[in-house]
C-alpha cells in the first residue's frame, strides 16, 4: 500500500457530474461524510473517478495478470466473502491450496516420495513469499551458529544489484545485511562467480533470480550451485540458494524444461513464484515451496486452535481472501501443462515479433534476451538529443504505459524502456505499439533537443525541452486551479 500523500495539495471535496442526479452536495474527500448517500450515487462517483486510471490491458509495465476467463471471474466473485484463514470453516479451500502447493512443488522437481506431501504455502505475492523464505534461512543459520557456539548477530544475504525491491525490504525489516553483486554494462544480472566470492560464514543464502525484473534474463543458477558446492566443501559452510522465480517459475518448466534451475540442484532449498504473474491469476497470490520439511524451521510455524481444529500457519498476515487461491487452482487444472505451454510459447512469439520490429527502426539497442521472461527491454542507440523518459511520457498519450528506468550500479548510466508481454498482449497490439513508437520518434525529431550551455557566471545550464516546458506550465496551472477550488469549494 502506497503511503498516503498529504491532503494539502489536493482538492478537499469530490464531485461527480452524473451522480448529481442523486446527490447535489459535494462529498468531503478526506473525512467520512456525515450522512449516507444512495448506492447508485456511490457507485457512479467511484466509477467516474476510476475512469481516469490507466487501462490495465495497455499497462505494459506490469507482469501481473489483467485478464482471466469469465468462468474464473465467477468463481472469484462467488468466493470473495471467504476468509482464507478460517480453515476449519472452509476446509475445501484449504484442500485446494494444498493441491496447488503440491502441483507447483512437483513442477519445480521437489524430491518428494510417491505419497509425500510438499512443504509450501500460498501468500499474497512473491514479496511475502520471499520474506518467509528469508526468515527460514535466517533462523536456520542462527540455529547452526548457536549450536557451534559462534556469534549469530551479523547475518548477510548475497544477491545481484538487480534484485526487486522486496529483497531490500526483507534485508531492512529483518536486519540482514544485503550484499549486492554490482552489474556492469552489457551484463545486467548477478555474476555467479562474483556472488560466490562474496559469500562468508555469515551468509544465510544466495538469492538468484529466474527472470530479472529489469530485463527478464534468467540468472545461471546451475553454475551458481556448482560453484557454491565447491566453496561449501572447501570451507565447511552450508550456504544454500533461494531462487526468486517470481516470473520465471511459471515459464521455464513449460518452455525450457531442460534448464536446470530448480530443486534438481541440491543447494536450492526454497523457491518463490508469483501466481499472479505467469501463473495467470489476478493480483493477490504467490507461493513459496521448500525443498523439504528440514528446510523450514518448526519454530516459525504458529499453531492456532480458536477457529476450530489445530491449524498450522506460516504467513505474515492472518486474514486474506480465498478467491485467488481458488483462481490459481482453476488455472492449474483448466490449463494443464499443455495449456500453460501454449500461452508461454505464444508470449515468446509475440516478444520476438515486437523485438524484431523495434530492431528494424534502427533506433534501439535490445537488451533483453530471447531466453527469459517474454519482455522486450530496449534503449535508444543515441539519447543525446532525446531520452527514453520522453518516449515513455509521450506514449502515454496513445494510452500505452511503458516504463523507462535506469539500471542499478554499476550500469546506472544505462536507461531502458520495458514492454512486458502477457497472455492478453496480442500480435496486433504489438504492431500497433511499434507504429505508435515510430510516431513518437518522428515527433521527437521535430522537437528541440535538450542542450547544455554555459551561463555568464560559468555555470552549466540545462535548457528544457519543449515537452518539459509544456509539463511545467501544466503543473503550475493545475496548482493554481486547485488553490482557487480550495478557496471557493464550488461544484
Ligand atoms: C524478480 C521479482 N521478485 C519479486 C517480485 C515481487 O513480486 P510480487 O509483486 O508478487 O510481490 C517481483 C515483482 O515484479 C519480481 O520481478
Amino acid at each position: 500500500m502506497a503511503l498516503t500523500e498529504t491532503a494539502l495539495n489536493t482538492d478537499l471535496s469530490v464531485h461527480s457530474t452524473f451522480a448529481s442526479r442523486y446527490v447535489r452536495a459535494s462529498l468531503p474527500r478526506f473525512r467520512i461524510p456525515e450522512n449516507s448517500i444512495p448506492k447508485e450515487a456511490a457507485f457512479q462517483i467511484i466509477t467516474d473517478e476510476l475512469m481516469l486510471d490507466g487501462n490495465p490491458r495497455l499497462n505494459l509495465a506490469s507482469f501481473v495478470t489483467t485478464w482471466m476467463e469469465p468462468e474464473c471471474d465467477k468463481l472469484i466473485m462467488d468466493s470473495i466473502n471467504k476468509n482464507y484463514v478460517d480453515m476449519d470453516e472452509y476446509p475445501v479451500t484449504t484442500e485446494l491450496q494444498n493441491r496447488c502447493v503440491n502441483m507447483i512443488a512437483h513442477l519445480f522437481n521437489a524430491p518428494l516420495g510417491e505419497s509425500e506431501a510438499a512443504v509450501g504455502v500460498g501468500t499474497v505475492g512473491s514479496s511475502e513469499a520471499i520474506m518467509l523464505a528469508g526468515l527460514a534461512f535466517k533462523r536456520k543459520w542462527q540455529n547452526r551458529r548457536k549450536a557451534e557456539g559462534k556469534p549469530y548477530d551479523k547475518p548477510n544475504i548475497v544477491t545481484g544489484a538487480n534484485v526487486q525491491v522486496c529483497w531490500e525490504k526483507f534485508a531492512r525489516y529483518f536486519e540482514v545485511e544485503l550484499k549486492e553483486v554490482r552489474l556492469r554494462e552489457d551484463y545486467y544480472v548477478m555474476d555467479p562467480d562474483k556472488a560466490v566470492e562474496m559469500v562468508d560464514e555469515n551468509t544465510i543464502c544466495i538469492a538468484a533470480i529466474l527472470g530479472s525484473t529489469l530485463n527478464g534474463e534468467f540468472e545461471d543458477v546451475k553454475r551458481l550451485n556448482d560453484l557454491l558446492v565447491a566453496k561449501n566443501k572447501e570451507t565447511g559452510w552450508e550456504t544454500p540458494i533461494h531462487v526468486d522465480a517470481a516470473s520465471g517459475g511459471f515459464i521455464a518448466p513449460f518452455i525450457y524444461p531442460e534448464l536446470e534451475w530448480d530443486f534438481r540442484l541440491p543447494l536450492v532449498k526454497s523457491i518463490n513464484v508469483s501466481g499472479h504473474k505467469y501463473g495467470l491469476v489476478y493480483a493477490g497470490i504467490g507461493w513459496v515451496i521448500w525443498r523439504s520439511k528440514e528446510d523450514l524451521p518448526d519454530e516459525l510455524i504458529f499453531h492456532i486452535n480458536y477457529l476450530g481444529a489445530d491449524q498450522p500457519t506460516f504467513t505474515l498476515n492472518f486474514s486474506k481472501g480465498s478467491s485467488q487461491v481458488i483462481a490459481q487452482y482453476y488455472q492449474l487444472i483448466r490449463m494443464g501443462f499443455q495449456g500453460y505451454k501454449n500461452v508461454m510459447e505464444n508470449c515468446r512469439d509475440n516478444m520476438v515479433v515486437l523485438k524484431e520490429a523495434l530492431g528494424k527502426t534502427g533506433m534501439f539497442n535490445i537488451i533483453s534476451k530471447d531466453i527469459g521472461v517474454p519482455l522486450v527491454a530496449f534503449s535508444l542507440k543515441d539519447n543525446s538529443k532525446h531520452n527514453e523518459f520522453e518516449i515513455s511520457d509521450m506514449l502515454r498519450r496513445y494510452g500505452w504505459i511503458v516504463p523507462a528506468y535506469t539500471m542499478p550500479p554499476d550500469a546506472q548510466h544505462v536507461t531502458v524502456l520495458r514492454v512486458v508481454i502477457r497472455e492478453d498482449f496480442s500480435r496486433t497490439l504489438a504492431e500497433r505499439l511499434v507504429n505508435d513508437i515510430q510516431k513518437v520518434l518522428h515527433e521527437l525529431e521535430s522537437l528541440p533537443s535538450k542542450k547544455v550551455s554555459i551561463s555568464g557566471d560559468g555555470k552549466v545550464v540545462v535548457k528544457k525541452t519543449a515537452l518539459e516546458t509544456q509539463r511545467e506550465v501544466t503543473s503550475v496551472w493545475r496548482k493554481f486551479v486547485m488553490e482557487r477550488k480550495k478557496m471557493n469549494v464550488v461544484c
